[in-house]
């Protein structure tokens, strides 16, 4: 492994914290323990032991999940940030943090072209895309909630938690929302908001926003974006392919933004982050503490009567619905935006890039391999950076089977893929009769390898993933 600048990097910045505390009385060790350096070692040395039984995330040949290791500032700034261990519910747990979490996330909503709205982090995409069905609820009580059958499963299961009617709308063979299905529901007369989803978990398709808001225009709905693994792809959506170019291109107009830094924002996990564009849904929230509110200078003001959250000393817990969370985790994100700016061609943008090429490459591999073997989707190239294709065989099950055990003999070589089960009737060529839904249609399903190439290096690597992915079906597939 490369040596980890993060130890190194710490040392400097925790002295430099340590003296802006330094006239307070000296206070020893809290427990007996702590003061025995050689005990914590050994359960530190025994806790290594015990992370080395995890694939090896951190690393280009681990192409599998949507997993991507934080950037090392973002390491070094949470562990630093540790030595205070601020809580970003209220000033009085975390004054810095917050103003560090305010900045943060005006960061990310510069990336939609939104100045004035209201956001926050929050522990994970789905309690963010909880915090935004949660509002579309008080908004429009006793309307359905409509999300394509692609869209992140706990969606269905937010809205059965909110006690939301919800519906899920068939995908066609690209996996994005077919626009007459939705439609067929909005004739209902009964949604209040459709959940459009750009970069599905499975395999990065990108819901048509363009043509959902021109729905929006003739029917009355609120848009929910769910861009927890898309949402950075607006900062690249100009290379990217019609039509998932146009729905980045109409992402300011929606109602609400999920998206979550700790997928592809280079953060530890525990990072989240919701944005309403219209910051008078902070009514909502309006709630009493009367434990924590006490540093704010504008306590009484209502947050939608605040001109700006920008430099504005409202808690953040009064515009969310979690209490305690990790300061931390705001902290990491505004130093690793400080070094890498959400800017189009910045350092960060262009790490989407390589990842986006590796998977089109990755892709046209699979697609010209001369076994022909390979069966990727039948729609053609990935939408994002996610690539997805199923083993030739005679039956799906057969494929299925196939699908394992390469899977096997590629962790076998170090290379760590990950497993997907998507519709057959996506590898086929488009009958022009879809879409019907995935559970009128029964299963019809195949597993399928899939693979998230959403790290910088995974260009340089890809030559090296071919040779142990194209090794591995030689020996489970013969030559
Ligand atoms: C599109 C989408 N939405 C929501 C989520 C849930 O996010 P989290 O795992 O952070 O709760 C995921 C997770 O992969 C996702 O891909």
């Amino acid at each position: 492994m490369p040596q980890d600048p993060v130890p190194g990097l710490l040392i400097r910045a925790t002295e430099l914290l340590e003296q802006q505390f330094a006239a307070l009385p000296a206070a020893g060790p809290a427990f007996e323990s702590a003061a025995d350096p050689g005990a914590m070692a050994r359960i530190l040395e025994g806790v290594a032991r015990r992370l080395g039984d995890n694939y090896p995330y951190f690393h280009p040949l681990y192409a599998g999940q949507m997993l991507k290791p934080p950037h090392p500032v973002a390491r070094a700034a949470y562990a630093l940030a540790m030595t205070i261990n601020p809580n970003n519910h209220a000033r009085d747990g975390g004054r810095a943090s917050s103003e560090m979490e305010i900045e943060a996330v005006g960061g990310i909503a510069g990336i939609f072209g939104w100045s004035e709205f209201l956001g926050h982090l929050t522990s994970s995409g789905t309690l963010a895309n909880l915090e935004a069905l949660w509002v579309a609820g008080q908004l429009a009580p006793g309307k359905r909630i409509l999300g394509s059958e692609q869209a992140h499963y706990t969606h269905q299961r937010i809205s059965a938690v909110l006690k939301l009617d919800y519906a899920p709308i068939a995908a066609d063979h690209c996996g994005r929302m077919s626009m007459d299905a939705l439609e067929t529901e909005l004739r209902k007369g009964d949604v209040g908001t459709v959940v459009v989803t750009l970069g599905s978990t499975a395999i990065g398709a990108v819901d048509p926003l363009d043509e959902v808001l021109a729905l929006r225009e003739r029917y009355g709905f609120r848009v929910h974006v769910d861009g927890a693994y898309g949402g950075y792809f607006r900062l690249i959506s100009e290379a990217l392919a019609e039509p998932a170019r146009r729905a980045f291109a109409a992402i300011s107009q929606a109602d609400s933004i999920v998206i979550d830094p700790h997928k592809h924002g280079l953060q530890p996990f525990g990072c989240g982050c919701i944005l309403f564009r219209d910051p008078s849904v902070g009514r909502f929230y309006k709630h009493d503490s009367p434990y924590t509110y006490f540093t704010s200078t504008q306590l009484h003001l209502h947050p939608s009567e605040k001109k700006s959250l920008a430099g504005d000393p409202v808690h953040l817990g009064e515009i969310s619905l979690e209490c305690s969370r990790a300061g931390a985790a705001a902290v990491a994100l505004w130093a690793t935006q400080q070094l890498l700016p959400l800017v189009p061609g910045g350092e960060f943008a262009r790490g989407l890039a390589h990842g986006r090429t590796a998977a089109l490459n990755l892709d046209r591999k699979l697609r010209e391999d001369r076994t022909g073997r390979f069966q990727p989707l039948a729609a053609g190239a990935p939408q994002l950076d996610i690539v997805v294709w199923k083993l030739k065989a005679e039956t799906s099950e057969q494929s299925s089977e196939l699908a394992q055990k390469v899977f096997d003999a590629c962790a076998a070589r170090d290379l760590h893929l990950a497993l997907v089960q998507l519709p057959l009737k996506w590898f086929e060529p488009a009958t022009g009769l879809e879409p019907e839904s995935l559970a009128a249609k029964g299963a019809g399903l195949v597993t399928c390898l899939r693979s998230v190439l959403m790290k910088p290096e995974h260009e340089a690597w890809l030559d090296r993933i071919w040779e142990r992915l194209t090794a591995s079906c030689d020996e489970v597939m013969g030559k």
